[in-house]
């Protein structure tokens, strides 16, 4: 049986994806913060050495964006640092390793949908970090998957589909409508990860949702989708602004990986109900 063993399992991907992976016939170790804490080099190796696995998925991250710009410091230990540990200690046992990265690599200048091979250039410390620890994997591993997503939501986690439906007896809603990206439900992504596994060569992808939107497209997706009518107000970034500068236009092309984000949004809403 092929063990896969799981890094921030604990998180809102984590916790997705551990169950999908046993359905599929995986034998998964799950670790969290104590049980495997990536920043400590001598906790990694004495961990991967014992469990021996035959793929790593690296779920574990620094995820607050904006923190992530006043402290750097941080950002970078568990990004970067954390992501070379795992990265050097799965080469040594010869260990498939997938790290999950992000939309965040990307400046959003563009126009068309990036592709895995475009040029990166991270506008925020938590992108710079993550594009860190991807050199990294890049840099020791020669059998792994960079899996970029982007807009993750799902049922475990703090995320925009959860905040939106909080929020929908306000009597004004204003959501940014100037910055695009693609939605991507965690239970799409690990999907897309076991995709991956079963038969693709080693090497960058865009796994994410596919087509495109603004987050206010988004937000009146969601709300179409729970039948609630909302005062929804499109607005500029602008209008709300954010420690960390974000991209206006994250989408990537993920070479048909996951479905749209629509019918996955749909499938969400109706599981949460
Ligand atoms: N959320 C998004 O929109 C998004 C978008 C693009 C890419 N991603 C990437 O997708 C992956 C999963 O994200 P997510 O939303 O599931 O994040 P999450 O819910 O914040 O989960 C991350 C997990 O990592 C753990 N962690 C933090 N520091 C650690 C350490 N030193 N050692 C071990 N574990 C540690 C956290 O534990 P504690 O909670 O105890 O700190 C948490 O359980 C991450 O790599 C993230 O960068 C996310």
């Amino acid at each position: 049986m092929t063990k896969i063993l799981v890094t921030g399992a604990n998180g809102m991907l984590g916790q997705d994806l551990c169950p999908i992976l046993e359905d599929e016939g995986f034998d998964v170790v799950e670790t969290d913060i104590k049980s495997l804490d990536i920043t400590d080099i001598s906790m990694v190796k004495a961990v991967l050495v014992k469990e021996n696995p035959d793929i790593v998925i690296h779920c574990a991250a620094y995820t607050n964006v904006d923190k992530a710009e006043e402290d750097i410091e941080t950002a970078r230990l568990i990004n970067s640092k954390g992501t070379e540990n795992i990265a050097k200690t799965c080469a040594e046992i010869d260990a498939v390793l997938v790290y999950i990265s992000t939309d965040y690599v990307f400046d959003g200048q563009g126009s068309e949908p990036y592709l895995p091979t475009d040029k990166t250039s991270p506008l925020n410390n938590y992108g710079l970090t993550k594009w860190e620890g991807e050199e990294a994997v890049r840099k020791y591993c020669k059998k792994y998957y960079i899996a970029r997503t982007s807009w993750l939501y799902g049922i475990h986690g703090k995320n925009f589909v959860e905040t939106m439906i909080s929020l929908a007896d306000k009597p004004e809603l204003k959501v940014v409508d100037d910055q695009v990206g693609c939605p991507t439900w965690t239970v799409e992504l690990s999907n897309g990860i076991v995709k991956l596994l079963e038969n693709a060569e080693y090497g960058t992808y865009h796994v994410c949702g596919s087509g495109e939107t603004s987050w206010y497209g988004f937000a009146k997706e969601i709300f179409k989708g729970i039948n609630k009518e909302v005062n929804l107000k499109p607005c500029k970034t602008d209008e709300f602004p954010r420690p960390a500068k974000r991209p206006h236009y994250s989408v990537m092309d993920n070479g048909g990986i996951c479905r749209n984000w629509k019918a996955a949004l749909k499938d969400y809403l109706l599981l949460r109900d």
